[in-house]
This record gives structure tokens, C-alpha cells and sequence, in this order.
């Protein structure tokens, strides 16, 4: 019998590879850099399955190129690198890794709540410069957290989980999902969508997971925060969501914390807010044009700026990358596979 040949464009972990290889033969695009644009539509012409990152575009040129392919594992929860509707116009199915990275993402998320607010950056740029001299009453104050209110836009997996650690800071919790984000608290008819058949979605209560989180409306959730927090996915409803307008909503006491994806914020308008004291901070996983980075942005004390390593830890990475494989293996042992999207 013909075993499946799935492409993988990067050299996942040996198990991984191990667990593939009880099933598929395969075929590794780049040991250890992202996968050149030819080397990615030269690979997928013979494959019967694709397992991809985050950084290969797999768009209607690459899903055209490969014309036997039945499968696309993205290692990722996010899968906006792929276009889906060319994927599903072929019968492709396309997958994702969700829950194998929640933990990882949302401890990210805090440990970027914590440096920001307690300037754990500029603290230790200022120590390993021999600027500490002693003990001193007012050096690098910060901002607490105890009794403040978290604000989650998204409220799925990630945001849930971001959620659960806040009741460890005392902290209050509101959050929107997707129905509050598509209609901006706007009347329904000024942005074009029509009307919910359901309760109001502006102050609707909810107590979930046992957390007392509020269920709030965008602007609302805007106005009201101390930190502001995205765990929504890329869309076209969600894309420069954290615009002007929305971070005109925000305090200038707040910070915007963004470990989802860059182009949910409008990084010229969170740079002008940042430069004008609009708000007082900010800490991004990720960013609009990745991997650039607005070069204001670097200059600020105010702002952490990670290299989107939300997931990036040596267990995760292994899961996600295990996740997408089995995947594969579900789609070749003739079953659905287990994260289709
Ligand atoms: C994802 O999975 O979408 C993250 O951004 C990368 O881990």
C-alpha cells in the first residue's frame, strides 16, 4: 500500500517526526530558519498532507501547487496563514492546535501584565547598568494590581484562562466576546449587521468557570479597565479593533496587552496614544507588520516587546506540533480529524 507523503516545512521535535513516520513517509522543507516561498510551492506538488507554521503563507498559489493534497496542519491555533475558502473550495481540510497552548499563552500574557505595569524591563536594564546605589524610596514605582480591573476582549480558551489567574491578584474581571466586538456597542443599523435576537449584549452578567467575570459591552470594557487584554482571533471583525477611536476609550492609567495577533491593533494609532500619554503602557507579543516592530515603539520605556513566543515552551511547542501530526495520522486512518476547522 502507498503511504500518504506529507510535507513538513520545518524540522518539527524527533518524537514528533517518530509518530508521523508510524503512518506517512515525509519530507522536512528547513531545518531551522522559515521555509523560502519556492522551497514551500516546490514541496507541496507531490504531498498528500502539509503540516505548516504560522509564518508559511499558505494561500490559493500554494494550495493550487499542490494538487494532491488533503490535508493542511497548521502548528498554531491561529490559522490566518491559510487561506481556508481556496483550502475548502479543493476539499482540503484544514486543521489547527487549539488547547495544547493556553496555559503557555496566558501565563505569557501575565508575565507581560507584570513587567509592564512593574517595570521589570527597565529595572533590570537599569541594574546590570550599575545604576543601583541603594535602596531608594521612590525608585521605579509602578502600578499594583490588587482591587484593579482586568478587561478581556475574547473570551475563549485563552481568555478564560487569562480570567482564572486574575482571581490570584485580586483583581476584577470583564470581558466581551465576539457578539460585543462585531457590533462596537454600536445600534446595530450603523454598522450594517442586524439586530441580535437575544438579550442586550452591553451589560449583560455572567458568573463562568466559578470566576465573577462581567460580561460587558466594548466600550464599556474600554472605559472601565485598568489593563486591557486581546484573546481574539484574527478576522475580518477584528482586524485594527484597538483602533484611535477604541483606545480614545481607554484611561491614560490603562495598558494594552496584546499576545493574540498584530494587526487586531492599529500600531501608528497605539503609537500616537503611547507617545500622547493616552494611556500609560503597553505589552505585545505580537505585532502589525511581523516581525518589524514600529521603530517608536523601541524606543519606549514604557512597552515590553516580546518576539511572539506566547506559546514558546519546550512542552507546548511539542504538543502543538504533536496535535497537528495526529492530525494527519487521523485524516489517513480514514477518520475526521480530531481539530478540523
Ligand atoms: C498560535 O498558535 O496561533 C500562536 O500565535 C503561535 O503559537
Amino acid at each position: 500500500m502507498i503511504r500518504p507523503q506529507i510535507f513538513v516545512t520545518y524540522a518539527l521535535p524527533a518524537p514528533v517526526l517518530a509518530r508521523l513516520a508510524q503512518v506517512c513517509d515525509y519530507r522536512i522543507g528547513s531545518q531551522h530558519s522559515p521555509l523560502e516561498r519556492s522551497a514551500l510551492l516546490a514541496g507541496v506538488r507531490d504531498a498528500h498532507g502539509i503540516v505548516s507554521l504560522i509564518t508559511d503563507r499558505i494561500d490559493r498559489e500554494v494550495i493550487e501547487a499542490g494538487q494532491h493534497v488533503r490535508i493542511i496542519a497548521n502548528v498554531g491555533v491561529g490559522y490566518n496563514n491559510v487561506d481556508v475558502a481556496a483550502a475548502r473550495q479543493r476539499g482540503i481540510v484544514v486543521s489547527n492546535t487549539p488547547d495544547v497552548l493556553t496555559d503557555s499563552t496566558a501565563d505569557l500574557t501575565w508575565g507581560l501584565i507584570l513587567a509592564v505595569t512593574r517595570r521589570i524591563v527597565e529595572a533590570d536594564v537599569f541594574t546590570r547598568a550599575g545604576r543601583f546605589t541603594g535602596w531608594d524610596f521612590e525608585l521605579l514605582l509602578g502600578s499594583g494590581l490588587n482591587g484593579k480591573t482586568l478587561g478581556i476582549i475574547g473570551y475563549g480558551r485563552i481568555g478564560r484562562a487569562v480570567a482564572r489567574r486574575a482571581t490570584g491578584f485580586g483583581m476584577n474581571v470583564l470581558y466581551c466576546g465576539r457578539d460585543e466586538v462585531a457590533f462596537r456597542d454600536d445600534p446595530p443599523r450603523e454598522v450594517g449587521i442586524p439586530p441580535q435576537p437575544t438579550t442586550s449584549t452591553l451589560t449583560a452578567s455572567a458568573r463562568l468557570d466559578g470566576l465573577s467575570a462581567r460580561r460587558v459591552g466594548f466600550h464599556r470594557l474600554l472605559e472601565q479597565a485598568d489593563i486591557v487584554t486581546l484573546h481574539i482571533p484574527l478576522a475580518a471583525v477584528s482586524r485594527h479593533l484597538i483602533n484611535r477611536p477604541a483606545l480614545g476609550h481607554m484611561k491614560p492609567t490603562a495598558y494594552l496587552i496584546n499576545t493574540s495577533r498584530g494587526e487586531i491593533v492599529d500600531e501608528t494609532a497605539l503609537v500616537e496614544a503611547l507617545e500622547s500619554g493616552r494611556i500609560a503602557g503597553a505589552g505585545l507579543d505580537v505585532y502589525e507588520q511581523e516581525p518589524a516592530v514600529s521603530p517608536q515603539l523601541l524606543q519606549m520605556p514604557n512597552v515590553v516587546l516580546l518576539p511572539h513566543i506566547g506559546s514558546a515552551t519546550t512542552e507546548t511547542r511539542t504538543a502543538m506540533a504533536m496535535l497537528a501530526v495526529e492530525n494527519v495520522i487521523d485524516l489517513f486512518s480514514g477518520h475526521t480529524p480530531r481539530n478540523a476547522i
